[in-house]
């Protein structure tokens, strides 16, 4: 049986007991000020010490409500039993032998749980890497070795990472390319199925975009030129844009008509975070490749790439990898997610999650007409902000907003293309008590507004 998540030693309660950030954390952060790069920044400057179920614990014994996950990653909850004696196992045993090397069991194994539980019955292969960049850059260099061919398509408010090639395949200026040029070439954007600001409305926004994408990636590029289509089935930091329905499975089938290779990147939306596996099972779509991190390891770094086997197998040996690529302890931590995730039924959870946030989100729009848009599934909910009877973005609101629940001790994110995307990421595991409470803090931060 797995254990519950966070141990039974962490209360899984909101206590504050110094002002956010307190006293401790405030000279951990002038510490850090000196020490680390200005340009890594931090949403909250509490500095945890332990955290697990739905809470973190910090410095100044402050226990904060978990709306953010670490950015869709502690989906098990954080230290999870399963994951920690898994990983804990591990580490007494060996810790690196570079699976390029020396390989180990433990990669494989988690190889063989990602072809069995991503969409399609087909022959898979997988590969390992460190970080969701990476397994988005390893996805292009495939599709580029099985088509022969270059180009690759992406599509607007879509995230990718911050490596080059990533940053090139990510639609946001500010703040992940702004000054960090010149980008990769062979790069295309295209129209994205924006329900909420089609400007024919939201009716027609699923044919109407895949038409427009369609018609320029023929005009601009030629279909017989592009190696890969990547895209997010919801668009994470670009504001958990669902794209409408319908819009999708198009571009997919599309993808297929011309031996394009469909990529979807389920990097935020993967791992039971949506209520599904994975997201595009929502419309049965079953991509080529898919890009895999975050939730996959309960928060050790893990990301991977998975798809058909003809299309994996492309690259030549020894082209695929790196010296910690599916490290031992991460991939035992891994095993251990999986495990926790089936044990649980983290997709019920997160189905629950959606239930409760939503209906709480959607009487506040009745309430707030600062509230644009609710939108989301399972565990992976927003709320879009705009100036009231306009749809005017309203980043100030997402920011007034996200200041008092943090002063209260919930920890929320902030995304969107206008950066005024109020999002929760709650881990699955989260006691509904404290996903109630946190919800509270935030019908009072809107009365506050
Ligand atoms: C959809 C998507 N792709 C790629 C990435 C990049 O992942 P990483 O930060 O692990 O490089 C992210 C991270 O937020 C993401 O949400």
């Amino acid at each position: 049986m797995t254990e519950l998540p966070g141990g039974p030693s962490l209360p899984q309660e909101r206590r504050l007991v110094t002002s956010i950030p307190g006293p401790k954390s405030q000279e951990l952060l002038a510490r850090k000020t000196a020490a680390v790069a200005a340009g890594v920044g931090t949403v909250l400057p509490v500095f945890v010490t332990r955290a697990g179920g739905g809470v973190v614990e910090d410095v100044d014994g402050n226990s904060l409500i978990d709306f953010g996950s670490g950015i869709a990653v502690t989906s098990v909850g954080n230290s999870a039993g399963a994951v920690v004696k898994r990983a804990a196992e591990q580490l007494e045993r060996f810790t690196h032998t570079c699976f390029m090397v020396t390989p180990y069991e433990g990669y494989v194994a988690v190889a063989e749980q990602l072809n069995e539980l991503t969409p399609g019955d087909h022959e898979k292969r997988s590969a390992l890497f460190n970080s969701g960049a990476e397994a988005v850059e390893n996805a292009v260099k495939i599709a580029r070795a099985y088509t022969k061919r270059q180009a690759v398509v992406v599509f607007d408010h879509g995230y990718h990472g911050r490596t080059n090639l990533t940053m090139a395949l990510t639609a946001k200026n500010m703040p992940y390319k702004h000054g960090f040029g010149p980008f990769a070439p062979e790069v295309y954007r295209m129209p994205l199925a924006y329900p909420y600001r089609w400007l024919t409305g939201p009716e027609n926004c699923a044919e109407e975009a895949a038409a427009q994408a369609i018609d320029q990636i023929t005009k601009q590029v030629g279909p017989e030129n592009v190696a890969a289509i990547v895209i997010e089935p919801i668009a994470g930091e670009g504001g958990f844009i669902e794209p409408a329905r319908g819009f999708l499975p198009r571009i997919a089938e599309f993808a297929g008509d011309n031996g394009i290779v469909f990529v979807a990147d389920e990097i935020q939306t993967g791992f039971c975070r949506t209520g599904e596996w994975f997201a595009c099972e929502d419309e049965g779509v079953v991509p080529d490749l898919i890009t895999t991190a975050k939730g996959i390891a309960g928060g050790l770094p893990l990301a991977a790439v998975t798809g058909r086997a003809e299309i994996m197998d492309a690259a030549h040996a020894g082209g695929l990898g790196g010296t910690y690529g599916g490290n031992p302890v991460a991939c035992a931590a891994a095993l251990g997610a999986i495990e926790t995730m089936r044990e649980l039924d983290l997709n019920a959870k997160a189905k629950r999650i959606e239930e409760v946030m939503k209906g709480r989100l959607l009487a506040l729009q009745d309430k707030f007409d600062v509230i644009g848009d609710v939108r989301g599934r399972g565990a992976m909910i927003a709320i879009e902000l705009v100036e009231p009877g306009t749809k005017d973005p309203n980043p100030a609101a997402a920011a007034a907003l996200a200041k008092a629940c943090h002063a209260e001790g919930v920890v929320v994110l902030t995304a969107g293309t206008y950066g005024n995307v109020l999002r929760f990421l709650p881990p699955l595991v989260i006691p509904e008590e404290l996903l109630v409470e946190g919800l509270d803090i935030l019908e009072n931060a809107f009365s506050n507004l």
